[in-house]
């Protein structure tokens, strides 16, 4: 069904200047009616983008896109949707950071990894809220560089029911749209969460521990079989959850892998650039869910163990 464009003078603030974040950026700036602000924690790399714009590369052809940049959302003045694309690990500080923007006119949708961030967002975040998980591949190339590597599906929906929000949704996902991101609002988010979370518990700490791409992880018996019982222990918390995960979680997972085989995981992506990982908010939160749950979980402690061991060698 058709569905007009939003309409001008829309106001986003994007939170986090990582690939997701100038994907997100550029698309919606390409709108020559959006104002599109990034928020950055870094003087020197908000100046940059604040004065260089952004370059966006999709099949090989390059656009200059301008947008906005600034350390302080004072500078923003108001917003339309905020978008949150930083660590799961950095939520709590950018909700600090993006408090004056917050309104019960506006809404934040949060793109983590991972399930540790609904907590701080429903403890911390004063205004609405949304979750949002997307399968648009993008990898940055050079602070503001950022290479578009395929379309695929954003779904954003609210964590617990929001009715008197849902008109705010369904424009946020109309500003998606207009810039060319296929995106679904669901009222089942939960389920889209946890089967990407399902996926990054079964693929991110194995692709650090073996120091491979994605798609080798099941190249190796081992990788295979520790990748299958990481899936399985997600998916008994899930059930006792009641959370429907989909009818063969470890296809979904090894299809994944293939899929993405020459993909360097965002885990170990951190690990190679010395970055703390989302281990906390992939293997470590699912490994808190199963202790609440009395359910034992070895293999995704021992994921946590070994990536952290990791970590340690570099962080501190
Ligand atoms: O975190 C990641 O890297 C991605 O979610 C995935 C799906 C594992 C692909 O690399």
């Amino acid at each position: 069904m058709f569905s007009p464009p939003v309409g001008a003078d829309m106001r986003i603030a994007i939170v986090g200047p990582g690939a997701l974040g100038c994907f997100f950026a550029a698309r919606m700036a390409q709108q020559q009616d959006h104002e599109v602000w990034l928020l950055d924690h870094l003087k020197e790399r908000a100046d940059l983008l604040d004065s260089a714009g952004l370059k966006l590369i999709e099949r090989e052809k390059t656009f200059s896109v301008k947008v906005r940049a600034a350390l302080c959302p004072e500078e923003i003045g108001r917003a339309d949707l905020i978008i949150f694309c930083v660590k799961s690990h950095d939520v709590s500080s950018a909700i600090e950071r993006v408090r004056p923007l917050a309104a019960d006119d506006n809404l934040l949708i949060a793109f983590q990894n991972g399930i540790a961030h609904h907590r701080v967002l429903q403890e911390e975040y004063p205004g609405p809220w949304a979750l949002g998980v997307t399968a648009q591949g993008a990898a940055l190339e050079g602070p503001g560089i950022v290479r578009h590597g395929g379309d695929g599906a954003t779904i954003i929906g609210f964590a617990s029911p929001e009715e008197r929000f849902f008109a705010l949704l369904e424009k946020s996902a109309q500003i998606f749209e207009d810039a060319g991101i296929n995106t679904e609002v669901s009222r089942k988010i939960r389920i889209h969460v946890w089967r990407k979370f399902v996926v990054n518990v079964g693929i991110n700490a194995l692709s650090v521990i073996l120091n491979c791409p994605n798609g080798k992880i099941c190249d190796s018996p081992l990788g295979r079989e520790r990748l299958a019982k990481a899936v399985a222990e997600a998916v008994l918390v899930a059930s006792a959850k009641d959370i429907e995960v989909g009818a063969d979680p470890l296809a979904m997972t090894e299809n994944v892998c293939k899929s993405t085989s020459i993909n360097i995981s965002s885990m170990l992506q951190d690990v190679r650039l010395k970055k703390k990982t989302e281990i906390e908010a992939i293997n470590g939160a699912l490994v808190r869910e199963a202790r609440m749950l009395g359910i034992s979980v070895p293999e995704n402690e021992k994921l946590v163990r070994e990536v952290k061991a990791i970590e340690a060698q570099y962080l501190f």
